[in-house]
Order: structure tokens, then sequence, then C-alpha cells
């Protein structure tokens, strides 16, 4: 079909998530049509640099042989059977190396199909445990102020972004919410280590008045994606797993966005020696290529679901491709690639040379503020440095930049006034550079 029916047929049937549809009628759409490396290539043969890995899943590249050859030999074997009440090998060789490299605490695999999905199964496996050890009344969650755990009801209930979460309130069970170490933001002028102090004496209070109705605390480790990248000081979180500890309140880390290398360390809770009692984790679980997710868990709160059938012990969750054997063997691949190809070291690299190639940013007027974890990175675009103003929402400057970027051939995507970065793992010096040529040039031409 031609470019010109795709896109009309684009615009008249498919609803775009997080897209106000009538701008995007208005516009001419990106069709893609294949990949190869960190370069996403549209019908028409014009070719962009990915970004934003495909919303934040690409690790080692589009197209890449070991991730297709995995799929098509497991696809010769068989494409999908249940988890319930049977097995496949994949599942069960994807969790035996799966559990070799995430905190040693953790050993039990309950499979889903995104970061959604991972996120309700810690809920309610957090939940139902305390019901079924005898500590009823703690059913509740303390989250973090501008918190993304998806966009499925229970992860909205412990969300905290207004402009997603704020609409359903109404349908959402209540949560307590704990104010986030975002420094930048603060509504006074105060430094990292101070804004760390005051939210973790915050929590320690909500902590000592709520810990007998509390089930868990949900956190993403380091850094808050969706929020805009927003990077907690040093320390934080080490301090909320020991926060957590001592008032018995289980610690479920949502690593759907920080896992998988983006941090620069396979997980990023690794980076402040952090255990969580439950653990999300989604995205770069196949390297971008299937969905897949994972909910992991210790020893001790899978006992808690053991009991004899009539008891009812059982955790009644699953989903219809829980498991799914081509989903698992990309993840097997996806896993060996880091260590063949030595993702971890190019991660550091490459965060080391983005952190230099950012500096020069600050010559434009419009730029607020830079954070960066790893490859994870946010540029804060404002009208005004000094008061921190933002553009008015009318002027849709980061769509402006998205489109001024795109036209050089790069593909980014803003979270509000932030534009974000997060390249394929497997960027190369050149690419790298590339991307923040044409960003530095995007912002330019769009604020000055
Ligand atoms: C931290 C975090 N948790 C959960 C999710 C939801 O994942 P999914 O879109 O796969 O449902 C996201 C998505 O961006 C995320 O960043």
């Amino acid at each position: 079909m031609d470019k010109k029916n795709l896109s009309q047929l684009d615009k008249d049937l498919i609803w775009h998530p997080f897209t106000q549809m009538l701008d995007y009628r208005n516009e001419d759409p990106v069709i893609i049509e294949r990949g190869a490396g960190i370069y996403l290539y549209d019908i028409e043969n014009n070719k962009y640099i990915d970004g934003v890995s495909s919303l934040w899943v690409n690790v080692h590249g589009h197209n890449h042989p070991k991730l297709n050859q995995a799929i098509t030999q497991q696809t010769e074997k068989i494409a999908h059977s249940t988890l319930l009440g049977l097995s496949n090998a994949p599942s069960i060789e994807f969790a035996e190396k799966l559990l070799q490299v995430t905190p040693d605490n953790l050993c039990k695999v309950f499979y889903s199909d995104s970061g959604s999905t991972s996120v309700e199964i810690a809920l309610k496996i957090a939940f139902q445990y305390f019901q079924q050890i005898g500590q009823a009344d703690k059913t509740k969650f303390i989250s973090f102020s501008n918190a993304y755990h998806g966009d499925t009801i229970g992860a909205v209930g412990v969300g905290g972004m207004e402009l997603f979460h704020s609409l359903y309130r109404p349908l959402l069970f209540e949560t307590i919410q704990a104010p986030y170490p975002d420094t930048y933001h603060w509504e006074s002028s105060v430094t990292e280590e101070e804004c760390r102090d005051l939210c973790l004496q915050r929590l320690e209070e909500l902590l000592k008045a709520h810990h007998h109705e509390l089930a868990a605390c949900i956190l993403e480790p380091l850094v808050q994606g969706a929020a805009g990248m927003i990077t907690a000081p040093a320390g934080f979180l080490k301090s909320v797993r020991q926060l957590c500890d001592q008032y018995n309140v289980l610690l479920i880390l949502d690593e759907v966005a920080t896992g998988f290398g983006r941090t620069g360390t396979l997980f990023a809770c690794e980076q402040e020696q952090v255990q969580p009692d439950i653990m999300c984790a989604a995205k770069g679980i196949t390297g971008g290529y299937l969905p897949l997710a994972v909910t992991l868990t210790t020893e001790k709160i899978f006992n808690g679901f053991l009991g004899a059938y009539e008891e009812l012990k059982t955790f009644f969750h699953g989903h219809t491709y829980t498991g799914n054997p081509i989903a698992c063997a990309v993840a097997i691949a996806n896993l060996e690639l880091f260590t063949e190809e030595n993702t971890l070291a190019n991660v550091n690299e490459r965060s080391a040379q983005l952190r230099h190639e950012l500096e020069r940013f600050w010559e434009l007027p419009a730029l607020g503020d830079i954070r960066q974890c790893g490859l994870m990175t946010g540029i804060e675009i404002v009208q005004d440095r000094d008061s921190k103003t933002p553009f008015p929402l009318a002027d849709k400057i980061p769509h402006q930049i998205v489109l001024a970027a795109r036209k050089r051939g790069l593909i980014i995507r803003p979270l509000g006034p932030v534009m974000v970065f997060m390249p394929p793992l497997c960027m190369s010096e050149s690419e790298l550079s590339e991307l923040c040529a044409i960003t530095f040039e995007a912002i330019k031409e769009v604020t000055s």
C-alpha cells in the first residue's frame, strides 16, 4: 500500500496512545517499516536515530541477528502454550538466568506481559501476603509524588502524576503519598541533600503514623522516568529501604524503566546495594522485541501463599500470554548479549560522553535543567532559566522540538517540558554525538 493510503487509514482507524488525535490528524504521520541497529526507517526510506529506544525498550539495536534467530528457532518449536497448570522450557530457563543476575534475596518469578501488569501483580501479592500471614490490617500502599507505574487502574492508584492520573482519582483505591526528592522543582531553593533529608523525614512520619495499615511502599529506583527523568539524590533509595525494614513495610521496586542496563548497572538498585522484597521488570527484558514482564519475590513472600487448596491461599492471577515461550527465548538471548557485547561497559562510556556533550547545551537560554543517570536523560526546557518559568502549554514547544529533530533524522519524545534521551544501549560514540548535535540544533531553532 502506498504512503498516501497508509497515512489516511492510520488517521481514520488508529487511536494512538498518549496522543491528542486532533493534532495527530493534522500532521503527516511517520510510518516505520524497518529498523537496523539504532536506526528506524520509514516507508519512504527516511532514516531516523531511535532516540527513545522505541519507548525505552530497545537495548542491542533493531534487527539484531541473535535476537532474530532466537525467535525463529523457538517459533519452529512452539509459539505459545499456557503456564496455567503447564510449563515450557524457555520460561524455566529464563527464570533461572534472570535470578542469577537480580538481587540475591529474590528467588521466584511471576510472569506477565507489560510493566503495568508487573506492578498490578506486585500490589496484589503484597496485599494478599499480609492477609494470609495474620496481619490483615496491612492493606494500604505508600507511593511517591509524581510516580509513574503504568496505566492500569491499580498502577494508576500508586501513580502521582497530576496530568495522567488526577482525572481517574474517583476510580482508585486510597494511597498514602510521600514527597519525592525533586530538587529542581522543590518549592524553595534547597541542595540535593537537604531535599533528600526533608523527604526522608516526611516518609518516616508517614510510616510511623500508618505502618500498621501499610502493606508496601513502591518506588522507581534512582530515577522517576515518566515524571521527566527526576534523579534522586544519592542515598535516598538506601534510606527508603532502611525505613521500610524498620516499620515492617515491604519495598516494591519498579525497575520497568531503569532495569536492563539503562542506568549503568543491570538494575538500578545495585548502585545502592538495595534488595527489594518485590521487583517489577519489563521493557528492556526482551531487548525491545516482544512484550514480557516479571514480578520477582522472596521465598518468604512466596511461602505466604502455600497451603492446602481449600485454604484458598493461591494467588488467583494470570494473563493469557503469561510466560510466552517466544518472548522468553528472546529474553534469554537478550541477557546473553549483555555479556557477549559487553553492553554495560558501553553504557558507562556513552554516559560519560553524554555528560560531556550536554555541557554545551547550557549555551541555550531555554535550558532549565539537565538530569542524567546512566543513559536515562532529561533536558528541561523553560522560558526563563532563573525563574524556571515554563513556556505556555499552547505554544507546544516540546512538540515543535520533536518535529525539528525529526526533519534532521532523529526521533525523540518529550515528557511535558522535558526532552528525553533514552537511546539503545549499543549506541556508538559517533551516533551519540549525532544525537546530541541534532537535539541541540532542534532546541536552538525552536526556542531562539
Ligand atoms: C517505571 C515504570 N513502571 C511501569 C511502566 C508501565 O509499563 P508498560 O507501559 O509496559 O505497561 C512504565 C512505563 O513507562 C514505567 O516507566
